[in-house]
């Protein structure tokens, strides 16, 4: 997902501090990088491609800068293609964030008016769309936007930058902006992380605002009707919890090690939220979890778990097809996000259809003030701290751990549903030994140079084979897949050859005899069997032992997959914190 920086405000240094906010976005997930600095009535422009690592830029202090970091959605990863996009005659420059679904009529428009392009972007028509609406606007870029935007097809957030008028206007709908005041100018983000040092006091734009950015300050208007609106803003409020690496090499290692406190915090800070959302799905009539990738497989996780402990069934959806499911909701409905960032796409649409149809929203959401968090009647804040690498652990675990104590809290049991996560946590701790890693290191050392790796699961496992094949799979490249147990026979079993790795997910409940004879069919046709469970058993080739902590199984369950995925990877010489093409938050279609 795309970042975006912003400033207007006293000359200084600004590019360089562009880049330095830009850096704070990098855990978006990008491939190419751009920042604009008005110089002596010109645009100074430096973009490149790759990540913007050791790189500096060079120009003379500035009112006005902004810079943009693109994930590629339409057109390839090339200098051209890098952000800001200027117009024909370098006045005007913009950034943006989100896909233009309708740019194909509005570039051929264009171009039959004899503007000239220079990429292959959807972004590139809104500088030219700016170029001929601002005339009209009797050169105001506010309200040049504003016409703008109004074209616009799509999920975008999109800022422009005047020269000439040394100012910035800004625009979304749905795809995020904060817009920040500090006591040297206006900045705005898509992300309040790097407003740190720029502003103190924030404002979130919501979809019917625009704002301008001037030397005269910040104006705030209704998009449509331009009447301005009064600002409210709020002191900047950030997630706690240290964003540096500390002693670890990588964000994946700390935030594996964090997970057993981000379970203690949650037993102590979330039980109001909890009963809230226990209250909700015991008055909704058709509750539904959803969520996208790492967070689709703590939602199926969720729908197990109210099963087992409340006898109450919750629907799951994957987010990207729950919008094809909207038809039997009502307004007796509960729609309950799950999502790490409140920013992915799929899940902010999901959201918007679940509304439409009058459902009640609920959300599990770890980024206190993103879109998800801002659009939901109600939310249980993960309190995981800032998730900076790409994959998702610690969110994970909290993810479900919320889920297992809203269980229990809707089951009448609140008090087992926290010590369950209390002895998860106290597991997790053990298992972060030297000498427990030491084992995972060994398989990885064993499994890294395989080309497919197979991981199953019954019952409560099922979801977590399914996001353990995906934890490997995202981070080692080893092309993973998880399955239930029970469809073994139904196909599975033809793709394992000899020596192919098998994570066996064996825990001491009902499950384990129908998956050991699973584990029995796998290792026949040569499989090279990994048991993961309280319990060794002959069938396992190597066993990596979990503490028995009952129905909190996934609690513990997902730190094998995660400690195994991550030593694989760095075998393999990847980085386990920015996987190739992947994004941390996917914030366009
Ligand atoms: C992907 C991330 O882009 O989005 C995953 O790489 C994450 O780690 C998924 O699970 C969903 O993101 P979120 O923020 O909605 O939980």
């Amino acid at each position: 997902m795309c970042g975006i920086f912003g400033y207007v405000g006293e000359e200084r240094e600004i590019g360089s501090e562009v880049l330095e906010a830009l850096r704070t976005l990098e855990y978006r997930g990008y491939d190419s990088w751009g920042v604009a600095v008005g110089v002596d009535g010109r645009i100074g422009v430096e973009k490149r491609t790759g990540k913007i690592a050791g790189a500096h830029v060079d120009f003379p202090p500035s009112p006005i800068a902004f810079g943009h970091t693109r994930w590629a959605t339409h057109g390839g990863v090339t200098h051209a293609n890098a952000h800001p996009h200027l117009d024909c005659d370098g006045r005007l420059a913009v950034i943006h964030n989100g896909i233009v679904e309708n740019f194909r009529p509005l570039r051929d428009s264009l171009l039959a008016r004899g503007h000239r392009f220079v990429s292959e972007t959807d972004s590139e028509v809104i500088a030219h769309l700016l170029e001929d609406a601002l005339p009209q606007a009797d050169g105001d870029l506010a309200a040049a936007l504003s016409a703008v935007v109004g074209r616009l097809e799509g999920l975008n957030a999109v800022i422009a930058m005047d020269v000439r008028s040394g100012t910035l206007a800004a625009a979304k709908n749905v795809s995020p902006l904060v817009v920040g005041e500090g006591n040297r100018g206006a900045s705005i983000a898509s992300d309040g992380l790097a407003l740190q040092g720029h502003a103190d006091r924030v404002l979130y734009l919501e979809d019917h605002h625009l704002v301008r950015l001037s030397p005269d300050g910040i104006t705030l208007y209704d998009r449509r009707s331009m009447s301005e609106l009064s600002a409210d803003f709020a002191p900047l409020v950030l997630q706690s919890g240290e964003t540096g690496l500390g002693a670890f090499p990588h964000f994946m290692a700390k935030e594996m090690a964090e997970q057993p406190d981000v379970l203690e915090r949650l037993v102590r800070d979330a039980t109001g939220q909890i009963e809230d959302l226990a209250a909700a799905i015991r008055d909704s009539y058709g509750a539904f979890l959803v969520g996208c990738g790492t967070a689709s497989y703590a939602a199926l996780t969720g729908a197990y778990l109210f099963s087992r402990i409340a006898a109450r069934h919750v629907n799951f959806t994957v987010g990207s097809e729950f919008k094809y499911h909207e038809h039997f909701l009502t307004d007796s409905s509960l729609v309950i996000a799950l999502s790490q960032s409140g920013e992915t796409v799929d899940i902010i649409e999901a959201m918007l259809a679940a509304r439409r149809r009058g459902a009640r929203l609920g959300a599990l959401v770890n980024v206190p003030r993103s879109t998800l968090d801002r659009m939901v009647d109600l939310r249980v804040h993960l309190g995981a701290g800032p998730e900076q690498c790409v994959l998702s652990t610690k969110a994970y675990t909290a993810k479900v751990a919320v889920l297992l104590m809203t269980a229990h809290a809707l089951a009448g049991s609140p008090e087992k549903g926290k010590e369950e996560v209390l002895a998860a946590a106290a597991g997790l701790q053990e298992m972060l030994s030297d000498a427990w890693v030491a084992q995972v290191r060994e398989v990885a050392r064993r499994i890294h140079r395989e080309e497919h790796l197979f991981v199953i699961g019954r019952g409560l496992a099922f979801p977590t084979a399914l996001e353990a094949a995906l934890k490997i799979k995202e981070v080692s490249y080893i092309h993973a897949e998880g399955f239930a147990g029970g469809e073994l026979k139904h196909g599975v079993i033809a793709l394992v050859a000899p020596g192919t790795p098998c994570v066996v997910y064996a825990p001491s409940d009902e499950t384990r005899a129908d998956i050991l004879s699973g584990a029995m069919e796998l290792k026949s046709r040569g499989g090279y069997m990994i048991g993961v469970g309280p319990e060794p058993d002959p069938v396992f080739d190597v066993h990596l032992p979990t503490p028995d902590v009952g129905d909190a199984a996934p609690l513990v369950n997902a730190l094998p997959a995660q400690m195994l995925g991550y030593h694989a990877a760095l075998l393999r010489g990847n980085d386990p914190d920015k996987p190739r093409n992947l994004a941390k938050s996917v914030t366009v279609k």
